[in-house]
């Protein structure tokens, strides 16, 4: 039996927007359906505005330039994400710093945030691994006494909460993935969510080519012209239908992907007790979207052995990111701040088991099956 690692979302109800868009014969970013999505978000989230993109990449990049991010400027941000959190600071002439996780949520640890603040620390991008938040609380904190600005990079938090609401709802701005790997997808896409309003109306320059369009479409100028800094980060009318689609069946989504995280954490229980394994921590309070069900093993060469047995078997576990202060980019633009030890540590022994929409009864036997074969 194959069980692949993922399979993207395909409800069937995405065809009938399309056909809607079509029909509104407005192809073209910032039209009613990427209007229908800044309201999800707007309910769902509670921020001052969200802002469909190509990517999640570009929000982070327009996140950047909100934030004025120049040369010489410092970003603190974890090791253990994608390299999209750092080339977006990096394109812009800002220096990445890196800061060590905590090991029950592999999140950044907040307690060595302060260590890494310099004169020239600008912003913290805090990424909330595996749809469970980082301690928020904590760093907003942080951002208050030093000035700085907190943009949430919750590419795959859609619809996870903890106990201030909903996750990406607590920094300046936060920025969400539809990438065909998330839980909720659109293809390639991103949204930009704007919580301080002070920010929007640049944040609608530099979307725009750096215009006032939207003014102007408002009525509130009689000519758009050139304002600020800016690129093309719209997302077309097709994708934002695609993706409206797909947000309006994100409860159902994550319910089912719910299922499949829950029967690998009880099924796995007696091999954390006996010690071969730790299974993910998700802290008191936290509802997570099933984004990510990863095991950490031993040892690397555990890791190796598991991950190969599965493979053979048919499933696709795969490991996560290599660590981006070990990688050469890492090492040529950015600096750790203090140690290393847990990211180094917890990066080598983690490996991730098939998880999406409409995983089947009997593969995932398969894989626990599998797993504790490999195990035994
Ligand atoms: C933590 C994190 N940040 C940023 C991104 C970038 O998102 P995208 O692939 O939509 O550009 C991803 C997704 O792959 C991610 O997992």
């Amino acid at each position: 039996m194959k069980v692949p690692f993922n399979i993207p979302a395909i409800l069937g109800t995405e065809i009938d927007v399309i056909k809607d868009v079509l029909e509104s014969q407005k192809l073209s970013g910032n039209g009613v359906f990427s209007k229908k999505c800044d309201d999800w978000f707007k309910e769902n989230l509670g921020c001052h505005g969200a802002i469909p993109v190509p990517s999640g990449t570009a929000a982070l990049e327009m996140g950047l330039m909100l934030a004025n991010i120049s040369h010489g400027d410092e970003v603190i941000l974890p090791s253990h994400t994608f390299t999209s959190t750092a080339t977006a600071i990096v394109l812009h002439g800002g220096v990445p710093v890196f800061v060590d996780a905590e090991p029950e949520t592999l999140n950044i640890n907040t307690a060595l945030i302060e260590q890494a603040i310099t004169p020239k620390t600008k912003a913290i991008i805090p990424v909330h691994y595996a749809g469970v938040s980082c301690d928020m609380h904590h760093i907003m904190k942080i951002a208050k006494q030093y000035n700085l600005t907190i943009l949430e990079d919750a590419a795959q938090c859609i619809s996870a909460r903890d106990q201030n609401g909903m996750v990406g709802s607590q920094g300046h701005m936060s920025i969400f993935s539809f990438h065909e790997t998330k839980n909720i997808t659109c293809g390639e896409g991103g949204m930009l969510c704007i919580n301080d309003p002070s920010l929007w109306e640049r944040a609608e320059i530099i979307r725009d080519k750096g215009t006032n369009r939207q003014k102007f479409f408002r009525g509130q100028v009689d000519k758009y012209s050139w304002q600020d800094k800016g690129s093309s980060y719209l997302m077309s009318e097709l994708q934002a239908g695609y993706l409206y689609a797909q947000l309006q069946a994100c409860e159902k989504i994550i319910q089912d992907r719910l299922e499949t995280w829950n029967f690998y954490h009880r099924a796995l229980e007696d091999m954390q007790n006996q010690g071969k394994l730790r299974r993910p921590i998700i802290p008191e309070g936290a509802a997570h979207n099933a984004h990510v069900y990863y095991i950490l093993l031993p040892s690397d060469e555990e890791r190796k052995h598991v991950q190969k047995s599965l493979n053979d078997q048919g499933v696709n576990a795969v490991t996560h990111y290599v660590p981006l202060h070990s990688s050469d980019a890492g090492k040529k633009y950015g600096y750790v701040a203090g140690e290393m030890s847990e990211t180094d540590d917890f990066t080598s022994r983690l490996l991730r088991l098939p998880l999406f929409y409409g995983l089947a009864q009997e593969q995932r036997d398969h894989v626990i099956k599998t797993l504790l074969k490999a195990l035994a």
